[in-house]
């Protein structure tokens, strides 16, 4: 499976923070935003991904993330010219997903949770259809919704309904087959003029080959979408951090962790930030003074 990391938009909804900054560069406690999502398609085991964003904004991504290799990974980028909606993601990755599957990840979701990279781990061995998550929100009208049965079976999907039929807020992250191209491109764009996750999405339902995960309460999905929210996501962040010593979306020691990188290579990484407390702990994770071999699984 193949990753995709859609980190464009305008990110109006944050001025003046992004007004000449990506939104998803933004820092989350002690890291750009970009890193949680990043992690997450890590800790799904999956190695190649593109990152899209603006024409602005993607050196940025470039300089800060490199070509993936000393991470033993490989990234490539790509450039979406206007904000036309998050299926276009699957358009322009097209000859970078060549027959693959994909996941799509938006940059600007992060999750934290216990057992949660197994679970991407089996969602990532997708072979056909597609898997979406729902996770209950006490108002999801700001998502798109999915409506499901007694046994967790999909009903219905909506985009930012009035009145939601149901709690289940459909998160950033998408597993799809390799259709999903197809499908992309005969989305008809929706009033507000965007080609909608969630159109695909229907797409798969109607044709009997959506599966809902339902995220139960162990699952933390926060937004970044307001000053208030991003802000609670770093005071979220840096509270797990500081009480278990264990890193959110530390690249280098999943990295390390998945064995895509030596000790040594780990310990060269660590040096450039040796005077913060993340060079530290990438020290630490390297010579196995924290022990905790699952940090997300
Ligand atoms: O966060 C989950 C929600 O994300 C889902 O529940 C919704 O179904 C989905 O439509 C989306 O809703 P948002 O209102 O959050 O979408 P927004 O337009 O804010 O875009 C999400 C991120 O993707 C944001 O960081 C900007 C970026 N983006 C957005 C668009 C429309 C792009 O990079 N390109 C785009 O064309």
């Amino acid at each position: 499976m193949k990753g995709i990391i859609l980190a464009g938009g305008s990110g109006t909804r944050l001025y003046p923070l992004t007004k000449a900054v990506s939104k998803q560069m933004l820092p989350v406690y002690d890291k750009p935003m970009i890193y949680y999502p990043l992690s997450v398609l890590m800790l799904a085991g999956i190695k190649e991904i593109l990152i899209i964003s603006t024409p602005r904004d993607v050196e940025g991504f470039k300089e800060l993330l490199g070509n993936g290799s000393k991470l033993g990974m490989k990234f490539e980028f790509a450039v979406q010219e206007n904000p036309n909606g998050l299926a276009e993601a699957f358009i322009i990755g097209e000859e970078f997903i060549g027959n693959s599957t994909v996941s799509l990840v938006l940059g600007d979701n992060i999750f934290y949770g216990s057992n949660f990279g197994n679970r991407l781990m089996r969602a990532a061995s997708l072979s056909s259809g597609g898997i979406i998550f729902g996770c209950y929100v006490k108002d999801p009208r700001a998502y798109g919704v999915v409506e499901v049965d007694e046994q967790m079976n999909a009903v219905s999907i909506e985009e930012k309904p009035e009145h939601p039929k149901s709690s289940y807020a459909v998160p950033g992250l998408y597993f799809f087959d390799n259709k999903v191209i197809e499908i992309a491109k005969k989305v008809v764009p929706s009033p507000r003029g965007e080609v909608e996750i969630t159109s695909v999405i229907d797409e798969y339902l109607q044709r009997s080959e959506l599966k809902v995960e339902v995220m139960g309460r162990g699952l933390a999905w926060l937004d970044t979408g307001t000053h208030e929210s991003l802000s609670e996501a770093s005071n979220f962040v840096e509270a797990i951090q500081k009480r278990q010593g264990l890193y959110i979306a530390c690249l280098e020691e999943i990295a390390f962790r998945r064995g895509y990188i030596s000790k040594e290579q780990l310990l060269d990484l660590a040096q450039p930030l040796i005077k913060t407390d993340y060079g530290k702990y990438l020290v630490e994770v390297a010579l196995g003074l924290q022990n905790a071999q699952t940090v997300h699984s």
